[in-house]
């Protein structure tokens, strides 16, 4: 199948070892299922091909918005790794984990007075600041609070690496970081270095998402490091850390590549120290900010289905008890995923469908024009590789809860965030 963790058995669909259906009937659905051992083992990858290839200090920062809960932070602690937060909620849930907040960076283009003071509070290691605005604010309230705070700056390298528009971000238009191109960003460094009660470490670009090729991240780290050339030799400044992103692609359908990501990792270390080599620098420590490639096909959600809807002459419409509110992917973008009917692997997939969530929006599709094995009232429907940009972007739209989040480990299964309740849905209400 799509990845290793998925495996058939007597006609069900086996995750991380488990039998999807008895998870389903043990949990409920809609459910996501987490794969503990694979979210480690890739974690490790990248984490040791960082090292080997890149240098000694470089590694990954795990991009929590992908996925964001009290035990991904503990793994992220436990493996040794770096995280990559964009809100004071972000931070908050990763101190909530007892993670050690000086390996935190602290993205976001829009940071508030209120998320600079709780970040600087409790010890975040680096901001990554975005604009002059926000830098000049973290320089004053890290005065007030007598401290240093080490930050590195986001520049748009003016790469467009051709992927959807929504989710490519280091072009010069851009709402994120200055740009190298227009000038601007060399003129930011130079106020940025003479900022007090701040200490500029280094730089930050992040080109996009769901990327298959090397070239976009190479021609990034090239603009890079030649940015950083020219702030040496002109600024007398010396870049010791250089954050690439995350961006690298997942195997959503079978169409998509399989990436080898510490493959990746070893082709971006040769260029960027040729790179290094040719303009007599030395290669700063290099941090990586994957979130998809991460946890997306470490995750996959169950769901019931509610009704099977054959409209004659046009589409067949499959319903399940989920949608939009715990995966609104499809809506906002358009994107693929494999779609199987659970409990009846062994049957033909042959019956085209689209499979639509319970919300009341036409637009609440899961995937449209699949082929199922004829699915009937009260079975099961499995969405794929559903760990990145699902859960973390899941509402409440309808009152609907949020689906139970279950990790395997071991051929074990827990749980790792409660489903909502309805009383939940009103705690907030006076
Ligand atoms: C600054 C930054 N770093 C890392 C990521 C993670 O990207 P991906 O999940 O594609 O690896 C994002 C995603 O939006 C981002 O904006």
């Amino acid at each position: 199948m799509l990845h290793d963790n998925l495996t058939v058995k007597n006609g069900v669909l086996h995750f991380a070892g488990v039998s999807t259906v008895d998870m389903a009937k043990k949990h409920g659905t809609p459910l996501m299922l987490i794969d503990e051992n694979g979210l480690r083992n890739r974690i490790r990858e990248y984490k040791n091909s960082a090292k080997k290839y890149l240098t000694e200090n470089s590694m990954p920062l795990y991009a929590s918005k992908a996925l964001c809960f009290t035990g991904v932070y503990k793994i992220c602690q436990e493996e040794g790794i770096g995280i990559d937060t964009v809100s004071g909620g972000e931070i908050y849930t990763a101190l909530n984990a007892g993670f050690d907040l000086s390996k935190a960076f602290f993205h976001g283009n829009a940071k508030t007075d209120a998320d600079i003071e709780f970040a600087i509070d409790n010890g975040v290691g680096y901001f990554v600041t975005d604009n002059m605005e926000e830098l000049e604010q973290i320089s004053v309230i890290a005065g007030q609070k007598s401290v240093t705070q080490n930050l590195i700056i986001r520049l748009s390298p003016g790469i467009d690496p051709h992927t959807h528009a929504k989710i490519s971000t280091g072009k010069v238009d851009s709402k994120f970081g200055v740009a190298i191109e227009t000038g601007q960003a060399f003129e930011f460094v130079k106020r940025a270095i003479l900022m007090p009660n701040v200490c500029v470490k280094g730089f930050h670009c992040h080109i996009g998402s769901q990327i298959f090729e090397s070239t976009p991240f190479i021609d990034a780290g090239v603009i890079m490091l030649n940015f950083i050339k020219k702030v040496q030799d002109e600024l007398g400044f010396k870049t010791t850390i250089l954050s690439l992103g995350g961006g690298y692609g997942v195997r959503y359908v079978e169409s998509d590549p399989v990436i080898n990501y510490s493959e990746r990792i070893c082709e971006l270390g040769t260029a960027l120290k040729e790179t290094c080599k040719k303009l007599d620098i030395t290669l700063p420590d290099i941090m990586l900010e994957p979130g998809r490639s991460l946890v997306a096909d470490m995750g996959l959600t169950l769901y019931t289905v509610q009704s099977v809807k054959e409209i004659t002459g046009y589409k067949n419409y499959v319903a399940v008890n989920g949608g939009m509110t715990d995966n609104p992917r499809y809506t906002l973008y358009g994107s693929p995923y494999t779609v199987v009917t659970a409990n009846k692997m062994d049957e033909p997939f042959d019956y085209p469908c689209t499979v639509a969530g319970r919300c009341c929006e036409s637009g609440d599709l899961l995937q449209e024009n699949v082929l199922l094995a004829k699915p009937n009232r009260n079975d099961l429907i499995a969405v794929l590789v559903t760990g990145a940009y699902n859960y973390s972007m899941a509402s409440n739209y309808n009152k609907v809860p949020r689906p139970k989040i279950v990790g395997i480990k071991n051929g074990e299964d827990f749980t790792f965030v409660r489903r909502e309740t309805y009383a939940d849905l009103i705690k907030l209400d006076e």
